[in-house]
């Protein structure tokens, strides 16, 4: 069996950071799944029809980590057509031996409920802000406002919301530095190995 490990939470939590630092620490792949939803939004005309044509070059368009690409992969993301062609390359990927690390938002809910660890990783409005403020160069006034507008939006649509998985750890990171907040996730994934 492999041994899926699934990061969710709400924007600029810090669940990429953790989720890369666990790959690393584990020697697993790592699939940044909202990449997929930025992509496609990014791809204008029909959402459903670019999900289904998505390739891996796709995925290295320039400006994908841009705030306007986050809105756009959002509202992308509420369309069922568009999460359903997404579905198959997910679970691909998730169940690769000897395992594997995906981030988003309905890991632990719909592409992986039986992933071995699922973290649900959070942290205060303010502190994202301020953090994917500094890392785009924006206002974080501005960013503020965006990141309550798409938690809002990927918390409300009825296809696969933002939520914990009854399983999932939750790990607030608000008052975390990287290293602490990577320690308290690779706690959690050496626990449920040795288990
Ligand atoms: O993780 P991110 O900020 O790059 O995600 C961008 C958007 O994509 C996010 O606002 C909602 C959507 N998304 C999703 O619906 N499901 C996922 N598994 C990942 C992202």
């Amino acid at each position: 069996m492999p041994f899926t490990i699934a990061i969710d939470g709400p924007a600029a939590s810090g669940k990429g950071t953790i989720a890369r630092a666990l790959a690393a620490h584990f020697g697993f792949p790592h699939l940044d799944t909202g990449l997929l939803y930025r992509a496609v939004g990014a791809m204008g005309g029909d959402p459903v029809a670019a999900a289904q044509a998505l390739t891996a070059a796709d995925l290295a368009r320039p400006g994908l980590r841009s705030a306007e690409a986050g809105q756009a992969a959002s509202r992308v993301a509420a369309l069922p057509g568009v999460r359903s062609a997404l579905v198959d390359f997910q679970r691909r990927f998730a169940l690769q031996e000897p395992g594997a690390v995906l981030d988003g938002r309905d890991i632990g809910t719909v592409i992986c409920p039986e992933a071995a660890v699922k973290l649900y990783v959070v942290a205060d409005d303010a502190t994202r802000a301020g953090r994917r403020a500094a890392e785009l160069g924006v206002d974080p006034a501005e960013m503020l406002a965006q990141l309550r507008e798409r938690d809002a939006r990927d918390s409300a649509r009825a296809a696969a919301p933002l939520r914990p998985a009854p399983d999932a750890v939750v790990l607030d990171t608000t008052a975390m530095t990287i290293d602490q907040a990577v320690a308290a996730a690779v706690v959690e994934v050496v626990q449920r190995r040795a288990g």
